[in-house]
C-alpha cells in the first residue's frame, strides 16, 4: 500500500465533492448516525477518526457528546471547521500511535470508508491496540467498514471507478478530479478477526456492502 501521503493526496483533492458526491444522503446519515449513538453512553468522550467534514458531529453535540476530531487532509478539516460548532480538530494520521494518555475516550468512532486506506498490514493489525488503548475500560469503538461491495457501489453513485490489485487491494479513482487512492478490501470475517484482537467485537451488516463493527473495551 502506498500509505498516507495517497490518502491525503487523494481527500485533498476530493473534499469540496464530499458533501455532494460522497457522503450519504441526509436521510441515510440520519439512519445511521442514529445506528452509532444507540452505542454511546451519555455525555461521551468521543474520538471521531477521519472526522473529514464533520457530517457527524451535529448529531454527536445535540445528543451531549465531546467529540475531538481527527484527520489527515488539511482540506476536509478546514470545511469541517467552517460547518461545525466549534469542537477540538487536530490533523494527524489514525494509523500512527495516538498522541492520548490510556483510557482518554469513552468511544471511537472511525465512519464511512475511514479505514480503507492503511498505509500498511503492519499498520493496519497495529490499530486495534491502539484504540483499545485510549478507551477507558468499557469503552466503545464503532465503525463502519468497507467490503468491495461497497466500494463497487460508491464507484456507481459518485461516477468512479474501482479496480482490483493483488492482495485485497484494490485503486479507487475520483473520475473529476482524476484523484486515485489506494484501499484494502477485507472481508466481514477479516474485519471482525482484526478488531476481535484486541476489542469483544460484534459485526452487524450495515449498508450495502457494508459492516458495523462495535467493539468494546474489556473492564479487566
Ligand atoms: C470517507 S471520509 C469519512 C468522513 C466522515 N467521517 C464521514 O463519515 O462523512 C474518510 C476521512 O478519513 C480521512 N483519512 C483517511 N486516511 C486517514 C489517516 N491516515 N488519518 C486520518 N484521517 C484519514 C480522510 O481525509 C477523510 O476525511
Amino acid at each position: 500500500l502506498t500509505g498516507r501521503d495517497d490518502a491525503t493526496r487523494f481527500f485533498d483533492a476530493i473534499a469540496r465533492r464530499y458533501d455532494r458526491v460522497y457522503a450519504p444522503s441526509r436521510e441515510e446519515t440520519e439512519r445511521r448516525l442514529a445506528r452509532v449513538l444507540r452505542e454511546l453512553s451519555p455525555a461521551s468522550r468521543v474520538l471521531d477518526l477521519g472526522v473529514g467534514t464533520g457530517r457527524e458531529l451535529p448529531a454527536l453535540l445535540d445528543a451531549g457528546h465531546s467529540p475531538v476530531g481527527v484527520d489527515v487532509s488539511t482540506k476536509m478539516l478546514a470545511l469541517c471547521a467552517r460547518r461545525s460548532r466549534p469542537v477540538p480538530l487536530l490533523k494527524g494520521d489514525l494509523w500512527e500511535p495516538m498522541p492520548w494518555d490510556d483510557a482518554s475516550f469513552d468511544a471511537v468512532l472511525a465512519l464511512h470508508g475511514t479505514l480503507s486506506h492503511p498505509p500498511s498490514a503492519e499498520a493496519r493489525a497495529a490499530l486495534p491496540g491502539e484504540v483499545a488503548r485510549v478507551l477507558r475500560p468499557g469503552g466503545i469503538l464503532v465503525a463502519e467498514v468497507p467490503t468491495i461491495a461497497w466500494f463497487e457501489r460508491m464507484a456507481r453513485q459518485a461516477g468512479t471507478s474501482v479496480a482490483r490489485l493483488d492482495d485485497g487491494r484494490g485503486r479507487f479513482t475520483d473520475d473529476a478530479t482524476g484523484a486515485t487512492v489506494e484501499a484494502s478490501f477485507l472481508s466481514e470475517d477479516e474485519w471482525r478477526a482484526l478488531f476481535a484482537s484486541a476489542l469483544a467485537v460484534r459485526t452487524e451488516a450495515a449498508e450495502v456492502g457494508e459492516i458495523l463493527i462495535v467493539g468494546r473495551r474489556q473492564t479487566s
